[in-house]
């Protein structure tokens, strides 16, 4: 049975079995159905798709999975890969994956040919949960996350746990960062069910990520082009993809979720710094945070790289950093900008 999370941009299905997918989209008129895969997802998902389907009629892409291959040499082979299939405007591209098959799928989608359709089909935790939701597309450029992307909204995302059976653990907990943050901006109740919870794995995890994807697509309907409250979604972003970017230029094996889980951290305290956020609150955001990830040290003589790293960050105004903070748990404001002060002092309480 499927369950359709209310989104104004674009529809999210949560589906207990992938085959409802092939009904949805006997209703498309396309020409072609091109479905982009990492390697990995090409093993466990795409079988899963194609379970009793005829589908000789629809072709793959795959590219190498992780992090380091979201980048324009990536989008290339994309590219090549469409116009060797003749895929035209009415064709249908669909990404099957990670956060990064979706940001790249859709940022491919997007420009190819002034944009084909897409579909998502997120495959982890931090996909289904985030990534696929809302339209934000991208690709990383010299290791700078997502600096290059568009606003393009999928026609369609299908949220199928089914996908999450192969996920390692590892992945399980990485896509928590984002929900753990969804319930820190947005929803309090969110955030107290889950601080009752011991360990998260494959089975426990399903309702919290339709619980933050529905909060995602709630943002996203009042503000689609991030022009004011969508803004809050980044929480935890300017030091966690700052952290994620430095990580990637060392090869250090790091997740997005992993960066983001002390990013949420370093900008709880950075609120605290600044009279927003009180101890107690503070506390709670790093229990939970610490109860599910490994505890992640940055070095004293890295913070000026990262504040460095955040002068970059796209929301940035008027050469300053911006933020978005909590104001307590369930509510967050935006276009914040600290003081380099306050961002090293806050970086500095979590180093070595
Ligand atoms: N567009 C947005 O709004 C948005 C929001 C949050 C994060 N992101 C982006 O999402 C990306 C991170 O996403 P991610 O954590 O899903 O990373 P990912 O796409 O790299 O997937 C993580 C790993 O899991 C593997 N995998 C995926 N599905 C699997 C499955 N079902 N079984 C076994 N293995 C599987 C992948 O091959 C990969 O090795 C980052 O690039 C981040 O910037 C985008």
């Amino acid at each position: 049975m499927s369950e359709s999370i209310s989104c104004t941009t674009h529809n999210a299905t949560i589906c207990d079995d992938p085959s409802e997918i092939w009904v949805w989209l006997k209703e498309w008129n396309t020409d072609q159905v091109i479905i982009l895969t990492d390697e990995n997802t090409q093993k466990f998902c795409l079988p899963e798709v194609w379970r009793d389907h005829n589908v000789q009629h629809i072709h793959s892409i795959v590219i190498p999975a992780g992090e380091l291959y979201k980048t324009l040499d990536t989008c290339g082979h994309i590219w090549d890969e469409l116009h060797r299939l003749r895929a035209s405007r009415n064709s249908l591209l669909v990404s099957l994956g990670g956060g990064v098959v979706t940001d790249i799928g859709g940022f491919c989608a997007s420009v190819y040919k002034r944009g084909i359709r897409h579909l998502c089909i997120p495959t982890t935790v931090l996909a289904q949960a985030d990534a696929a939701i809302g339209g934000k597309t991208g690709i990383d450029h010299r290791f700078l996350k997502n600096v290059i992307g568009t606003f393009y909204p999928p026609v369609d995302v299908w949220i199928c746990p089914v996908f999450l059976q192969t996920l390692p653990q590892r992945q399980i907990i990485n896509g928590l960062a984002e929900i753990i943050k969804h319930g820190i901006i947005a929803d309090r109740k969110l955030f107290e069910k889950m601080e009752g919870v011991d360990a998260f794995n494959v089975n426990t995890i399903a309702p919290y990520i339709a619980s933050a994807a529905s909060i995602k697509c709630t943002i996203i309907d009042r503000d689609p082009k991030e022009q004011g409250v969508r803004k809050i979604l980044n929480y935890g972003h300017t030091a966690g993809h700052a952290i994620e970017s430095m990580m990637l230029s060392r090869g250090e094996d790091l997740l997005h979720g992993e960066a983001i889980a002390l990013g949420i951290k370093i900008e709880a305290r950075i609120a605290h710094l600044l009279g927003k956020l009180d101890n107690q609150e503070l506390s709670r955001i790093e229990t939970i945070i610490d109860r599910h990830f490994p505890i992640l040290q940055i070095a004293r003589e890295d913070i000026t790289g990262l504040i460095d790293l955040m002068h970059h960050d796209k929301k940035n105004s008027n050469l300053k950093i911006s933020f978005s903070l909590p104001e307590g748990i369930g509510d967050c404001t935006f276009d914040v900008f600290p003081s380099v002060e306050h961002i090293s002092n806050a970086i500095e309480y979590y180093t070595v």
